[in-house]
This record gives C-alpha cells, structure tokens and sequence, in this order.
C-alpha cells in the first residue's frame, strides 16, 4: 500500500511546535512549548548538527473568524497583529527558531490544494452528511460522552459545543487503523511519553472513524479544490502548514520542493490536548499522500498556576510578557525546565519561581563564579594557574562528579530530561561549594601552599565552565557571562557557533580551561530577586 520510512538517519534535525492560534495574544502554554524547542534545538547545534526549527501560528477556523469579527477587524488584519505579538514574545524569549509558518500564507494554500488533491486520488476524500456536537474553542467534534451533562468540553468549560448536521468532506481515516496499529508497534518511539502513548493506543483501538475535513458556513479557510462552497478544516490545513515551512522564499510551492532536505521531521513537540491530530490523523494524511512520517511526537504536560487550571474566565492567566519584564529570559527558561519533570504537568508559584532562581543561580552557581576568581585575584594576581585538568588526581570528589556527569548529560539532553540536566550541573556547583569549605583554600594561602590553592582554583573555575557550558541551552546569557569571565571569547547566541573553530579542546568534558590567562574581577552573573510582593495562594 503505502510506504514509509522512519529510519533515516540524518546529521540534520528538524524540528516544530504547534503554530499557535492566532484567537488571542500568546499564552504562558505557547511559551513553554516553544522554549522547550528552542532548548533542542541548541542543543542540537551545540552537537553540531544541522538544525531547523520551525514554529507559527494556525489562522484559519470559526474561531479565528469568530475573534476577529468579535473585535471589529478584518480577519487577515487580526491575524497579522497576532502573528506579529507572537514574534514579539519570541524575540523577548530569546527563542531562535529558524522558519515562521503562517497558514494565511499564499504558498500554503498551494501545497495544501496540492495535499488534497493527493489524497482525493487515493479516493480517500468523499462527501457524506456529518451530525455531532462540535467545540468552537478545540475545533474539533466531541462525542456526547466526552461532554459534561450541560454540553461543555472539559478543556473549555467557558463555551457550550454546539450541534452540527450538515454535509462534510469526510477523510477516510478508518482506512489506515490497522497501518497505524502497525506504526506504533514498530516504532515504540513514534508517540512520547509512554503515558501519552497509551492514550492513544487505547483510543486507536475503540476503532478509528472517518473525521469531516470541511466546514459550511466557514469562509476564513482555503476553498475545497472543486468545491468552493466549503472550506478546508482548520486542522487540515494547519498540519500542512509545518510541510509549507520547509519551502524556502520565493520557492516555487509544491511538495516535492518543500520536502526535500528537512523532511521527515524528527520531532513534533506538543502539548497533550493535540496528541489526537499529530498521533493520530497526521500521520494517516501522510499515509495517504504516501509521503514520509515524522520520526516522533512528544506530548507535554499542562501548566497550572498555584495548582489551579489557568483561565481567562478563573481570572489567574500568567501574562509571559509581563514574567519576561520582570525576570527576563534565563529566570523564565531555567524555571520551567529545572521545575517540571518534561512530559508531567507543573505548576507555576511565584514564590516558588523566586527561591528557586536565587538558591540555584545567584547562590550556587553565581557565587561559586563570584568566589572562585575573587580568590583567584587574591590569591594568583588574577592570572589561571598553568594546570591541566588531568593532572587533577581522579580521587578529588569534584572531578568524580565532573566525569560521571560528562557522560549523562548529554543523554539527558537526548531524551529530554531537562530538570535532571540542570540538577547535574548545580550539584556539580554544590559540590564545588562544599569543597571550598572544605579545603579551605585561605588558609593554605596563609602556610604558603601555593601549588596546592592554584589546583583548587583550577578546579572550581573549571568546574563553573563546565556547569555553565552544560547549562548553555537552557540559559544561554548567563553561560556567555560565565564564559566571558573566564576568558572566553565565544557567545551561545550565535546560532553558526562553531566550538571546534580555533581549539581542540571539547567543551562537553571537565578539564579544559586554558591556562596562564589574566582573569577580570568577578561580576555577579545573575542579581538575586527579591520575593513578590503578593498573598501567596499556593
Ligand atoms: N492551533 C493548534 C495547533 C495546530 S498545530 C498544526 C493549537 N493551538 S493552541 O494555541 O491552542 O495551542 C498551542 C499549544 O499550547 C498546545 O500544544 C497546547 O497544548 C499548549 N497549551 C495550551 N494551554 C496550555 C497549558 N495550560 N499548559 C501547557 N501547554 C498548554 O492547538
């Protein structure tokens, strides 16, 4: 029937969130999705691959219509003001994506039609009479069961589903159950986390049924080729929108154009509510069209604040500009990546947010950096004592962390346990820390053991390189001020950063700090932040 490859193998790595609706202005949910592909994706090029990064927005539906009409503006003009706050939060997240998919986009419409009429021949496209109830806010049809007794969804408590019957282009995805079925099976990996596998293996198995891919009464969506008088359901074009990512400007748009160096995604990164579309119907349609499946779809968990749901109606959204003017890019990043376990729901407290940047990154991190080459300055005239990492005895407790950690963070970066990423490098801290006390570095100073307090400098400066360089990913600004410190001149925000360039030395491992360097007199790294001034209802 049709084929697909999953395992190709590739030094690129391609990557997307979901394009964000364009109903209203950019969420805390948006910003967590997209942060955590920024974090890949650096971590990718930090690798040395070659990376694409693909995010958007999703402009087509009733819903969109529905906001725009609601706020007395023409809907391409709503969606172009939306679009833009989203590129506005992007640039203050400092996320570095590298292709902005709009699905109002004229080069979209043509693959989409293209896509369509790909599937149409398969004769997997036909016209039949669709009755249910349907939820403006998800865009998608809700069995009577999946209601509560009064008609709402359970995501959207604010907004009664309304009651459909009429004619629908229907996919025929009951046509790829047992071709799914067999996906899942070969590729364990294909859905992440096992837990969201498992709802969608479950789901599967109730029996797939065929989904209408075409709305009357919708006009803000791509005309049915052949049929204009339906529109092309939102879901089925916005999924199209990744492929239309991959054209480059000015490109003429056609599929085979666009699929021909980053496809097949290697990740589509989500949020659980859309596991359905991306496990399930995505990868049908691409069945369909006999093109190439994704190689993963990783479901994240949702965000509450103070342990409730977040909600415009419950009055206790988390507004990310206003977190941002606040805190700033690496407090907003290392919180969300250090404090949810990547897959789980988690919570935002703003106590909670406040001890945590000043215990682990003004406290530990940035005050190891902070008493590190302040005693270098005092002790060695500021200049890196000529020592090489291995010469450090393998017994010295820092060293043993260092080296068991240089092998596991990278694999937690792989399989995108990021709080234990960032657990590995502050205990690395700690542990630095702890050794200062311990061995006392002033006091050798004062009987005259110089040799002796240049190796533990050495240790605790290269022991903050290395934190800050395992860190880099997540909060790129504060590891360039730690390696600038250190003598570095190299920044994690260039994108075509080449680590290799003008050095053998490998970043990824302990011991490589270079030597007989004159070091500047330390600069704090991150100023503790004071505790808000609000009724902690946590
Ligand atoms: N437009 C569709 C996606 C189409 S992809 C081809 C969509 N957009 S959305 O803007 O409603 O949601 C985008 C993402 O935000 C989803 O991944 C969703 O899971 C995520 N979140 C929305 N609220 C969230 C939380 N409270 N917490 C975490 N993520 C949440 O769906």
């Amino acid at each position: 029937m049709n084929s697909f490859n999953n395992s190709i193998s590739k030094t690129t790595f391609s990557l997307t969130t979901p394009l964000y609706y364009v109903n209203g202005l950019p969420h805390i949910g948006s910003a967590y999705t997209t942060m955590i592909a920024d974090v890949i994706a650096r971590w990718q090029r930090l690798s040395g691959n070659e990376v694409l990064f693909v995010t958007g927005t999703d402009e087509h539906g009733q819903k969109i219509q529905g906001t725009a009409e609601d706020s007395g503006v023409a809907p391409q003009e709503h969606c172009d003001r939306i679009a833009d706050s989203f590129s506005d939060l992007w640039a203050k997240l400092n996320i570095q994506y590298d292709r902005f998919s709009r699905t109002t986009a004229k080069n979209h419409g043509v693959i989409v039609k293209e896509f369509f009429e790909r599937v149409y021949a398969q004769n997997d496209i036909y016209l039949d009479q669709q009755q249910g109830w349907y939820c403006v806010a998800c865009e998608e049809f809700k069995e009577k069961r999946e209601l509560s007794e009064d008609g709402y969804c359970p995501i959207h408590t604010n907004l009664k589903a309304e009651w459909r019957d009429e004619q629908n282009y229907f996919f025929r995805l009951s046509r790829y159950q047992s071709a799914l079925e067999k996906l899942y099976q070969s590729n364990p990996d294909f859905i992440q986390p096992e837990t969201r596998r498992n709802e969608v293996l479950n789901f599967v198995k109730q029996g797939l049924q065929d989904f209408s891919i075409s709305r009357i009464n919708v006009s803000w969506g791509f005309p049915i080729p052949n049929d204009p008088s339906h529109t092309i359901y939102v879901w089925f074009d916005a999924l199209l929108g990744y492929i239309t990512a991959l054209l480059e400007e000015n490109e003429e748009p056609t599929l085979e154009n666009a699929l021909k160096k980053w496809y097949p995604f290697n990740l589509h990164l989500i949020g659980k509510d859309i596991l359905r579309f991306h496990a399930v119907y995505w990868p049908a349609m691409l069945m369909s069209a006999n093109l190439p499946l994704p190689h993963q779809v990783f479901g994240h968990g949702f965000l509450t604040k103070d342990g409730h749901k977040m909600g415009k109606t419950l009055g206790n959204t988390l507004d990310p500009f206003i977190l941002l003017d606040k805190y700033g890019s690496d407090a907003v990043r290392y919180y969300f990546l250090k404090e949810i376990e990547f897959g789980k729901d988690g919570d935002f407290n703003e106590t909670r947010f406040v001890n945590i940047l000043n215990a682990d990154l003004a406290n530990d991190l940035g005050n190891l950096l902070n008493r590190s080459l302040g005693m270098l300055n005092k002790y060695c005239g500021g200049i890196l004592p000529p020592i090489l990492g291995k010469n450090i005895p393998d017994e010295n407790t820092v060293k043993q962390i260092a080296n068991v950690i240089t092998y596991r963070f990278p694999e937690s970066y792989k399989s995108y346990k990021f709080d234990l990423v960032c657990e590995d490098a502050l205990s690395l801290v700690r542990s630095c820390n702890k050794f200062i006390d311990d061995s006392a570095p002033w006091s050798l100073y004062k009987k005259g053991e110089q040799k002796e307090v240049e190796k533990i400098l050495y240790i605790l400066l290269e022991s903050v390189r290395f934190s800050a360089f395992i860190l880099a990913p997540i909060i790129p600004n504060i590891s360039n001020k730690i390696y600038n410190q250190l003598g570095y001149n190299l920044d994690f925000n260039q994108k075509d950063l080449d680590l290799k360039k003008g050095t053998d030395k490998n970043h990824f491992e302990w011991g490589i700090l270079p030597l007989n360097q004159n070091l500047p007199k330390p600069n704090p790294v991150f100023i503790k932040l004071e505790l808000p001034n609000l009724i902690d209802k946590g």
